[in-house]
């Protein structure tokens, strides 16, 4: 990839992964991701992150385009999970560095990943400024926004602000920035990517906005980690910060659901129908179709989450676990939940997704529904009233 000038003498020096389509369990497909690393050339040549280890030598011709490896003085680590860092024993080896500037969480996660204790690493914080000649960088510690070690970094003479995983988007392209590419699905990219890596540590995206506020940096580009750099639509994906970490929730459910023999998405469709009925906006997702990961981009901004399975085994079909078990972890709040499901002879289903729901403290206004083998029109007319209250949950919920 051709290195990029994003700001007077800063470049990206990043590289795509145009085919990576899991990324422990978050689903990329078809779009990849890419691995941003910024360059800045003044009196103290400074690389921002670096790329995985199996990157490392498209990291290193990168760099080489504008200098030699070894005229790199600094190099500061923003986060220390192996997709910024994976390059790291690699390029300080070949670049030697004056000094490695990182957090102190960040200290102690790159010596338990690489065990090198004689790399010079020095600890930065909030409020530390280091002079790289006619640039500054301040830094400022986002712990757990996504790991302990992750930080900012924001060079104030050039207005930038380099984020680490905060702002990214998961899409492999030539291009670089928000301008070059349709806003909309941006902003539809970088909700998927929160919900599936951010939502969590939502009280601390609210709390990283205050401060960022609060120390009056002026931002005009923001820099993530993966995916396009923010330069023409700053204020847009700020504020769908905002949006995305106060959890705003529209009159819209999921209906979420394996089916053996289509008994379990007959209820699902019967449901659909009693919400649709009451207005509520459905979308209706197969786990045979579609992703775990894919369901939750549609999660964040559901104000209902309605569980099938039909009872296999005594418990819940695969897929289901799977997905309530990567959902629980995500930590979605304030939802409503339901469980439904069709069963044989023992019919444990809908009761094991729901007692998992209200583990993950979804609200469940109505009690679970089952139905045996194949689902009468009497049994569908059920379904469809549990949709119908649903919907009178949800809609008293987002008004
Ligand atoms: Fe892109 Fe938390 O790594």
């Amino acid at each position: 990839m051709p290195v990029v000038e994003i700001k007077k003498n800063i470049y990206w020096v990043g590289v795509v992964d145009w085919n990576l389509h899991n990324f422990h369990g978050y689903s990329l497909a078809p779009k990849g991701t890419t691995y941003n690393a910024f360059l800045v050339l003044d009196d103290k040549i400074t690389l921002f992150d670096t790329v995985p280890e199996k990157f490392k030598l498209d990291l290193y011709h990168q760099i080489q385009q504008l200098i030699k490896i070894t005229d790199i003085n600094y190099i500061v680590v923003n986060h220390v999970e192996p997709d910024h860092s994976g390059a790291l024993p690699f390029i300080i080896e070949k670049s030697q560095p004056e000094k490695v500037f990182c957090s102190t969480m960040g200290q102690k996660a790159l010596l338990s990943h690489y065990h090198q204790e004689n790399w010079p690493l020095e600890v930065v914080t909030n409020n530390d400024k280091l002079s790289l000649g006619k640039k500054t960088v301040l830094f400022m510690e986002t712990r757990m926004l996504h790991w302990p070690d992750s930080m900012f970094s924001f060079i104030p003479e050039d207005k930038l602000l380099i984020s680490n995983d905060a702002f990214g988007q998961n899409i492999a392209s030539s291009f670089r920035f928000d301008d070059e590419v349709n806003l909309d699905e941006l902003l539809f990219e970088a909700k998927h990517y929160y919900a599936n890596i951010i939502l969590p540590y939502s009280a601390l995206v609210q709390k990283t906005l205050a401060e960022v506020a609060k120390q009056g940096w002026d931002i005009d580009m923001i820099a993530p980690d993966h995916g396009f750099i923010w330069r023409s639509h700053v204020k847009e994906i700020l504020a769908a910060y905002q949006e995305f970490s106060l959890q705003k929730l529209k009159p819209k459910a999921v209906i979420v659901y394996d089916s053996m023999w289509q008994s379990t998405e007959k209820m699902a469709k019967a449901i659909a129908e009693g919400l649709q009925k009451e207005n509520v906006s459905v979308r209706l997702m197969s786990l045979k179709t579609y992703h775990h990961s894919d369901v939750m981009g549609e999660v964040m901004d559901a104000a209902a989450v309605i569980c099938g399975s039909p009872t296999h085994n005594n418990g819940i079909l695969p897929l289901m676990a799977d997905f309530l078990t990567y959902m629980k972890g995500l930590k979605p709040t304030n939802r409503i939940g339901a469980a439904f499901g069709s069963f044989g002879w023992s019919g444990e289903a809908p009761k094991i997704i729901a007692s998992i729901l209200e583990q993950a403290k979804f609200e469940l206004p109505v009690e679970p529904i089952k139905v045996k083998h194949v689902p009468t029109h009497e049994d569908l007319k059920k379904c469809k009233e549990m949709g119908e209250t649903l919907a009178k949950a949800i809609k008293q919920k987002v008004n």
